[in-house]
Parts: structure tokens; sequence; C-alpha cells
């Protein structure tokens, strides 16, 4: 059963201890309703992927209160904090570096070294995400290949009984998506059009260049997808039922014998957990592979089921041939 909360403060404060327990809220902001979890927990944001049914994980944008708040997670410069000043609160996106120390888990950014914040316009989500505490990621409220709800009841249509609430915020004014504004380069790009339009950006900015931003030293920009993918260094290889000796090993169930190096995904199976897990595994796997000389990751296999499609759909880009 789906909740639906009143955007009154017994219902903000409802909403918002959901959020902090690790349930999925949808909630209205100024463009459309945002599908929430709280970005620092992993599990929270892989059961996103799951209630929108989506097959591949693509970064999401964090939400926050303030300028302020949103800074603390991400590297900005001067041009970064003015356009915040300018356009926030508002429907605009703005991609920077995280911070070393930021506590938003990978999964929300898709494995990226950068991260999307947002502060958006709107006094319910505003009240929310102050009382949540923390980064809230909020994709579209929808089933994944549908349009973007702009009222509770499209939610309620999209989402009823695989959410546990939604805050009833009215109709979204905007009514589309915030604009999407990569700031983490030396040349703004921009990657999404939306509520914020190109001209007002360029008369602060000066040119800003359309499409996708260029290829980043950790990952492919595939074209026509505004989205980058990490890969790790180490080569990955995909159904490993043994391991050698030079091979670190990221495992999901019981663990192949004889690895030197091993991530468990999850030891009872669960795809989820999997979700949850993959990037910082990857990761880590192939930092400490790295350190001990190894010269591969063999990847035990996951089932397509539930969460395990996204998690093959983004190993089988791992260990795909590398472009130049
Ligand atoms: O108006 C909106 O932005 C709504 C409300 C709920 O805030 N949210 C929304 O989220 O539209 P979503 O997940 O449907 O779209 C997020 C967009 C995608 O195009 C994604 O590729 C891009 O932001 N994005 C997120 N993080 C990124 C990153 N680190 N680098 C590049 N693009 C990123
Ligand atoms: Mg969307």
């Amino acid at each position: 059963m789906t909740e639906i909360v009143r955007m009154d403060k017994a219902g903000v404060t409802r909403a918002a201890a959901l959020l902090r327990e690790g349930a999925l809220v949808a909630f209205g902001t100024e463009t459309v309703y945002g599908l929430g979890a709280d970005a620092t927990n992993a599990e929270a944001v892989a059961a996103i992927f799951q209630a929108k049914g989506r097959p591949r994980f693509n970064p999401l944008i964090c939400h926050y209160p303030s300028s302020d708040a949103a800074f603390r997670h991400v590297v900005a410069d001067e041009r970064a904090r003015a356009i915040g000043r300018s356009f926030w609160p508002g429907p605009l996106t703005l991609v920077l570096p995280r911070q070393p120390d930021c506590p938003v888990a990978l999964l929300t950014g898709a494995g990226l070294d950068t991260l999307a914040v947002r502060v958006p316009d709107h006094p319910a989500a505003m009240s929310l995400l102050r009382q949540a505490g923390r980064p809230i990621a909020a994709p579209s409220a929808n089933r994944s290949g549908h349009v973007s709800p702009t009222c509770a009841q499209h939610v309620l249509d999209e989402l009823g009984g695989r959410i546990a609430a939604i805050l009833d915020s009215g109709p979204c004014k905007v009514g589309v998506e915030s604009t999407v504004l990569d700031l983490s380069g030396p040349e703004p790009v921009l990657l999404r059009p939306g509520g914020v339009s190109v001209e007002d950006l360029e008369a602060r900015l000066g040119p800003i260049r359309r499409g996708a931003a260029p290829t980043a030293s950790k990952g492919l920009r595939s074209p026509g997808l505004l989205e980058s993918h990490y890969a790790p260094d180490l080569p990955v290889r995909l159904g490993a039922v043994s391991v050698a000796d030079d091979e670190a090993l990221l495992a999901f169930g019981a663990p192949l014998p004889g690895a030197r190096c091993c991530f468990q995904l999850s030891e009872t199976g669960r795809t989820i957990e999997a979700a949850a897990r993959l990037f910082e595994g990857l990761r880590w796997l192939d930092a400490e592979g790295s350190r001990l000389g190894l010269r591969g990751i063999a990847v035990m296999p996951v089932p397509d089921t539930e969460l395990g499609l996204a998690v093959n759909d983004r190993l089988q880009r791992a260990a795909a041939p590398r472009g130049q």
C-alpha cells in the first residue's frame, strides 16, 4: 500500500521519517514529481531502480534544501557558486566533481566522479529536504520509459503499491524537468534542456556547448547518451566459474575458492544488495587488485532477475573492449 500524505506539518514529518528509514517517497517539486530516497543509503537508492523497473543504472540528481548544503558535497568553483546564487532554488541541476569525502552513495551517481545537485523551488520539497537532513536522490517518479508525472495522481498510477508514500504537493508549476548543466570541466556543457533557458544561462556564463560532455578519463560517453559510465582500469572477465592466480574476484553468493582479493556483492544472492554494492566493489577491486599486481577482475554470474538486469548491463559495459 502506498500512503498518500498531505503537505502539512504532520505529512512532511511523516514523509521525512520514511526517507530517513530508507523507504521510497515521491514528492512534488516545481518541475516534476521525483521518486526520493536517502542518497547516502545505497540500498535505498537501488530500490529506486527496482521501483522504476529500470534495466540500467543512470546517474541520479541529489536534492538539497540550500546551495550551501549542495556545495558541501561537490567541488564548486566561483563560476558554479555564482550560477547557484542566481538560479537556486529553481529548475537547474549542476554537475560538479564529488568532494573526496562526499557521503553520497556511489550508486546514486552511477559510479561517476561527478554528482548532479539541485535545490528545488517548492515549499513542501524544501521542508521535506530540511527535515530529512540528508541529500535526497530523486529521478522523475515514473516507470521506466514513461513520461514524467506532474501531479500526485500520476505518481499513484505509475508507482502505486511499489513505494512507501507520496507527498501530495499539488500540481507542478514548471511541468518539464530541470536544465542539466555540466560545470565539472572548464567549458560549460548543456546536458539536458529544461526549466531554465540556455539563453538565461549564457547571459551569465557566455557560450555553452550543447550535447554530451567530452570523454572523461574514466569513462566513455556513448553517442546520443548524456551519461558516461565508470569502467575499472583492470580488465573485467564475466561469468567466471574459477579464479586465476592473478585475478581479483567480484563474488555473488558463495565465493569461488582461491582468490587473493575478493569483494562480495551479496553473500545471500540478493540482487538489490548487489546493485547497492556494485560500484564500491569495482572501485575497491580495481585499486586493491592493482596494488597487489593482479591483472584482472573475474566476476561470478549474477542472475538477470530484478536488479540483476541492471547490474549485468553495467558489468557488460565494464567488460566491453575499451575505446581509444
Ligand atoms: O526536474 C528534475 O530534474 C527532476 C526532479 C525530480 O528534480 N528529476 C529528474 O531526474 O528529471 P532524472 O533522473 O529523470 O534525470 C536526471 C538527469 C539525467 O539526464 C541524467 O543523465 C543526468 O541528470 N545526470 C545526473 N547525474 C549526472 C552526472 N553525474 N553526469 C551527467 N549527467 C547526470
Ligand atoms: Mg526522467
